[in-house]
């Protein structure tokens, strides 16, 4: 059932609805989220199951401001937590901490950290708000697909992967496209766990100090296993020359083709062309939309041009690899 998210009688009815210990998918900048209740273990088992997830996998729990946050956080670093919190709350970046041991153990996947991230989107906010109003001060929510499958971006995406009585809130489709940037805290020298569109110099900025590569000894999280993010077709990511050099050489395929690129502009009749944007942005925000037009489209095989070098691409190369991988 999808919802006006900008109707506040919707919000209201989801909050209640949250707060009773039901599920509430709903939008923030960066994908469509599937919620339950942060302190209900029960209720955030609705959510390993719905999505198919194992639940040693913990999820990002979503607060209304950095007050919420330290309800959830054993503690609250100055010096990181504090400071990236300041500089880039409400925003697209997600906070591991040390958890409060009474408080979001399923959320946490049994964790002793957990994920905390307040998100821009006004929809959310005003889901976060109304939640807080009915005594529910953060709302796990994983990103709103079934396990190893492209993240919602829509709201029409969230309601074709669940079943028809799954709440929704529509707030159109998100702008930054990718998932939150991920920085574990817990360690003495943070640690940059997932790539999104705040970047590494952004952070270390704030941080005045560099960040750590993750190690062995990060927690399985699904968000960083290498086969993820992936359509139904295999996707293989190739470097401009390769890619036309391959169209060229391509005979009549036996397989529906599409190819994703930035330089190339003409392809052979009967394969599909998507022209990837030239600014990272704009390629972030339409990525997953993209490749699940392609498997509406029943393609079989996807070619992907490797983005450009820069940072600003880390978001969108690190999804394309772990799409690749999963083929
Ligand atoms: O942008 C986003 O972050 C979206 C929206 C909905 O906010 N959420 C999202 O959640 O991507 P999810 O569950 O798909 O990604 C959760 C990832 C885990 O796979 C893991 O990488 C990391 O967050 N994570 C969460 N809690 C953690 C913890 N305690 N320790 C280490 N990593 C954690
Ligand atoms: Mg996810």
């Amino acid at each position: 059932m999808i919802l006006p998210g900008l109707d506040p009688d919707a919000v209201a009815r989801a909050a209640r609805h949250l707060a009773e210990g039901a599920l509430v998918a709903f939008p923030t900048e960066t994908v469509y989220g599937l919620g339950a209740r942060a302190d209900f273990d029960s209720a955030v088992g609705l959510i390993f199951n719905a999505k198919g997830r194992p639940s040693d996998h913990p999820l990002i729990v979503h607060v209304a401001d950095a007050a919420a946050a330290q309800r959830f956080a054993a503690s609250w670093p100055a010096d990181t937590a504090q400071r990236l919190a300041q500089a880039f709350w409400p925003g697209p970046l997600t906070l591991i901490v040390a958890r409060r041991p009474e408080v979001g153990a399923a959320a946490a996947g049994g964790q002793p950290s957990i994920g905390l991230r307040c998100p821009a989107h006004p929809v959310a906010q005003a889901l976060l708000q109304a939640a807080q109003g009915q005594g529910v001060w953060g709302v796990a929510a994983p990103s709103a697909n079934r396990f190893g499958r492209i993240s919602p971006t829509t709201a029409a995406h969230v309601a074709t992967e669940f079943d028809e009585d799954l709440w929704v809130l529509d707030g159109g489709p998100c702008a930054v496209g990718i998932e939150s940037t991920i920085i574990d805290c817990t360690r003495p020298q943070p640690v940059l766990l997932r790539p999104g569109v705040l970047l590494r110099a952004q952070i270390e900025a704030v941080l005045e100090q560099t960040l750590g590569e993750p190690g062995a000894d990060t927690p399985r999280a699904s968000g960083t296993l290498a086969a993820h993010y992936a359509p139904r077709a295999p996707l293989r990511l190739m470097g401009g020359e390769a890619l036309s050099t391959a169209l060229q050489v391509l005979g009549a395929s036996p397989l529906k083709l599409a190819v994703y690129a930035h330089s190339v502009k003409r392809v052979p009749s009967g394969v599909l062309l998507r022209c990837m944007p030239t600014d990272a942005g704009a390629a972030a925000k339409e990525l997953f939309a993209v490749l699940r037009e392609l498997d509406d489209r029943a393609v079989q095989l996807i070619w992907v041009e490797t983005p450009p070098p820069g940072p600003e691409w880390d978001g969108v190369r690190d999804r394309l690899q772990r799409a690749a991988a999963a083929g």
